[in-house]
């Protein structure tokens, strides 16, 4: 099922799927990249200060999560083997009845390099890799009010289908609604 190996290369920024090959390098530079969008504001699962032992702790449990083949890891680069300016995952269901959905999570981008179209890049790496493992429903879970998210899922087609109130702190410790999206793959499409 390996169908989300290798690099992607367009207009200089190359998309990479992490795996065994991931190095000492690149995982500080993701636990420097999730410390980044927290203390920058983004509810992505974190409050601030993040320390850098929880922030090592949460990319040593994805590490071990991607030998399963359910967890997908893209990163973006500058260029081949060059900085990583952000990130995203795909965890596919592995219940028997959810085989066909997959949730996207964590996507990041460090601020320096924002408002440049590369997560919206590992976006459509993400409904690529989705599509060749045959799934046909994403989903996912942001913050209402952290400036930026929801606007970036609604500019990619990704439909709101609703909001919790209170559903998490933001990471200074301030109840957030959160938003549910969701997008409907068309096979092959
Ligand atoms: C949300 C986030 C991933 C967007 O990354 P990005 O690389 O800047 O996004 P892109 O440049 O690909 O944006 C594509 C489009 O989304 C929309 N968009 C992105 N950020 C936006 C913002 N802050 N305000 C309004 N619209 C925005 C725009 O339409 C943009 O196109 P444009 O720049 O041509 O107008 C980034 O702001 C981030 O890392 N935020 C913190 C983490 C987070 O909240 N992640 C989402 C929850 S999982």
């Amino acid at each position: 099922m390996n169908t989300d190996a290798g690099k992607t290369e367009k207009g200089g920024i190359v998309i990479e799927a992490l795996g065994a090959g991931a190095t000492e390098r690149d995982w500080a530079e993701l636990a420097e990249l999730l410390t980044a969008c927290v203390e920058g504001g983004a509810s992505i699962g974190f409050l601030a200060p993040l320390l850098r032992a929880e922030a090592d702790a949460y990319w040593l449990k994805i590490a071990g999560d991607l030998p399963g083949g359910f967890r997908v890891l893209l990163v973006a680069r500058a260029t081949a083997g060059g900085t990583i300016m952000g990130s995203a995952q795909l965890s596919c269901e592995a219940k028997a009845n959810g085989r066909h959905r997959g949730e996207v999570q964590k996507v990041m981008m460090h601020p320096a390099y924002r408002r440049r179209g590369i997560a919206a890049r590992l976006m459509a790496e993400i409904e690529r890799i989705a599509r060749a493992r045959g799934l046909t429903l994403l989903f996912l879970d942001t913050s209402d009010s952290h400036a930026g998210a929801r606007e970036f899922y609604e500019r990619l087609s990704y439909v709101y289908a609703g909001g919790i109130p209170n559903y998490a702190l933001d990471p200074h410790g301030t109840p957030e609604k959160n938003a549910i999206f969701y997008k409907t793959l068309a096979p092959g499409g």
